[in-house]
Order: structure tokens, then sequence, then C-alpha cells
């Protein structure tokens, strides 16, 4: 009998498929596939040699399951996260953690109570040119970050042809550049600057075809600490690329996620200092946070982002909202 942790994948369409051949590309896990459709099941059975579980309710009564990773569409994150935590198995779940601040409460007493590892899968945590560059910047050399830029986009349909059919063309299944695509952004810079006080926001449908959603958002935020920081992301363009620039009073850093390289530049400088890392390939990130979550698992430290920061990333979306609809500053709570 295997003395590896099971890990439960509820969700097995895009992502969690990914999840899938990358949890078992660790070789440290058992995976069980689990999806409502049959389909999906019979094929992740013949891709990737899966088990499968048609009902996750019946799989959670197995004591055989550590672990349960939730990739599902995000109105059902928080329902089924909690089920997992009062089960007292570790839980991974997509970004979004939700569309509302429903259910928070009672999802953050399952993790507390359960001592299980909970965190939420924003994958970019995982990228090494951003740990190297957030390692450097927690030194302090440069000081405080002041200012900021996080400039992002890509061209969605070439990397989710289906975008149309998919949740992403309605808001209340987690659809729009704001939910399912900035919010990347949101929770990495806020992993790197500390949390937001205030959104400024505007948006809209500037071109993808067949939706109505916004595929384009542009946001202004003042930090908590005072840090100024502009966030652009359209979904359009065609260059797949993504930037950051954190200004503190001795110097600049600079991440480019797609030449996998941080820099950085000292006041009085004119050229950068990078250092590179090997293109990671699509999965690669993933790879790195399956390895983390099954570290994490085992007791040892680990960079994911944790429930608390998936909270307020959700509050980060729904000030943007509320800012872009309302033409005004809108405030994000501490508590
Ligand atoms: N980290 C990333 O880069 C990334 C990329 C894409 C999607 N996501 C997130 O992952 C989540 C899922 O997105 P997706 O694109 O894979 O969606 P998807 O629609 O392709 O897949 C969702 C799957 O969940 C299954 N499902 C729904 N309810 C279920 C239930 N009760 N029990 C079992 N299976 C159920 C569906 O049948 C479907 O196969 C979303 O929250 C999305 O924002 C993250």
């Amino acid at each position: 009998m295997s003395t590896l942790p099971t890990v439960l994948i509820i969700g097995c369409g895009s992502i969690g498929e990914r999840h899938l051949r990358n949890f078992q590309a660790t070789g440290r896990c058992n995976v069980i596939a689990c999806d409502n459709r049959p389909a999906i099941l019979a094929a992740m059975a013949e891709k990737h040699g899966a088990a499968t579980s048609a009902d996750w309710t019946a799989s959670l009564a197995d004591p055989a399951v550590t672990a349960v990773l939730i990739a599902t569409p995000a109105t059902s994150h928080v329902a089924i996260a909690t089920k997992v935590l009062q089960a007292g198995k570790h839980c991974l779940i997509e970004k979004p953690l939700s569309l509302s601040l429903d259910g928070m409460a009672e999802l953050q007493a399952a993790a507390a109570a359960s001592g299980k590892v909970c965190r939420v899968a924003y994958v970019q945590h995982s990228r090494p040119e951003v740990r190297a560059a957030k390692a450097f910047l927690d030194t302090g050399t440069f000081g405080p970050i002041r200012a900021a830029t996080i400039i992002s986009g890509q061209n969605f349909p070439t990397f989710r042809p289906a975008y149309r059919e998919i949740y992403y063309n309605n808001h209340a299944q987690g659809g729009g550049a704001i939910q399912d695509a900035i919010t990347h952004m949101f929770n990495l810079t806020e992993w790197i600057t500390g949390p937001t006080a205030s959104v400024l926001c505007d948006a809209g449908h500037q071109v993808l075809d067949g939706v109505e959603v916004e595929d384009t958002v542009s946001v202004t935020t003042r930090n908590r600490n005072g840090a100024i920081l502009t966030y652009t992301l359209n979904q359009f363009q065609a260059p797949n690329e993504a930037t950051m620039q954190f200004n503190c009073p001795g110097g600049s850093v600079k991440v480019e996620f797609h030449n996998t390289r941080w820099g950085r530049m000292a006041l009085g400088e004119t050229e950068w200092t990078w250092e590179s890392f090997p293109p990671l390939g699509r999965d690669g990130p993933f790879t790195i946070q399956a390895n983390d979550f099954l570290d994490a698992m085992a007791g040892k430290p680990d960079l994911m982002a944790t429930l608390d920061e998936g909270i307020q990333a959700v509050k980060f979306n729904l000030a943007c909202f509320e800012a872009w609809r309302s033409g005004a500053r809108v405030s994000i709570g501490s508590g």
C-alpha cells in the first residue's frame, strides 16, 4: 500500500487537469480526480491514469484522502472548502477565493479549528523571479516601496479559446478581467508591498468578441503604508507580458515574467542589473506550487497565499467593482 498522501482534485476542467498533471509530476502524492461530468472523469482516467470520484462529499469520508484541491468555478469554493476543512483535510483553493464575503467567517473558523494547511492557489507566488525580487525588496536595501507600476496583458482567446462559453462570460460566475485575471496581480503585489487601503478603478469591454464583461482594467491604489500603486491589464494585446516595477528612495526593482528575470537599479546607476531564470513554460509555476503545498502539508514553511490574503483579494475585487461603478475612491476595510 502506498504511503504517499492522496490529494483529491475537485473540478477537473481546464485548471483542475493542469493541477492533476503537476501534482502527479511531483511523484510525491497519489491523486484522485473528481468532477460531476462523467466525460471529464473518463478523460482523466484515460489520459492520466487517475483514480476517479463522481462525488466529492463521499470522497471526504475516505481516510486515505489527506488533502483537497478545489478547482471548481469560484461560486462554490467557500462552501466546499469549509466542508473540506471540517473533514480535517488540508485545502488548496483556486483563485478567486470567492465573489463575495458570504461564508468567510465560517470558513475562517473551520480553517482555524482544523489546524490544517489552507492556501489560495495564486500561482504567481511560485515564480522564481518574483520570489527573488521580493527577497531583495524585503532586505530594505533601497528603502520602502513608495510607488509601483504593474502592467500585464495577453491575448486571452489564444490561451483560453473557449472563453465565450465558460464562467468567464459572466460576472456572477467569476468572469471578467477583474475577478479572473488582474486579481492575480492584486494579490501578488499586496504580498510584496502590503495591503491596499483604497482603490480607484476604470474598466471596460474594449475588444474581446462574443462577451460583454470587461477585458481591460486600470486601477490606482493607496496602500495602508501610503505607497501609490498603478495597475493596468488588458486581455486582447498581442504580447503575453507582465512587468512589475517597484520604486524606492534608494532605487528601483523590476520583474519581467515574460523574460523570467528581475533587475535592480540603485539611485545613480543607469543600467539594470538582471538575474535571469530558465524559462518555466506554462506548467512550471504549477509544479513549484504543487511541491510547495506538499511541503506545507509536511509542516515546512511556504510562500503560497494564505486564506487571509485570499479574503483580502476578494475585498480588493469588490472594491474595484464599486469604484468602477461609482467613479469614486473606495476604501477597503482592514477588518
Ligand atoms: N490559477 C490560474 O492560472 C487559473 C486559470 C484558470 C482558472 N482558474 C480558476 O480555477 C477555477 C476553475 O476554472 P476552470 O477554468 O478550470 O473552469 P472549468 O469550467 O474549465 O472547470 C471547472 C470544473 O469543475 C467541475 N465542477 C463544477 N462543480 C462541481 C462539483 N460540485 N463537483 C465536482 N466537479 C464540479 C466542472 O464540471 C468543470 O469540469 C476558477 O476559480 C478559475 O478562476 C485559475
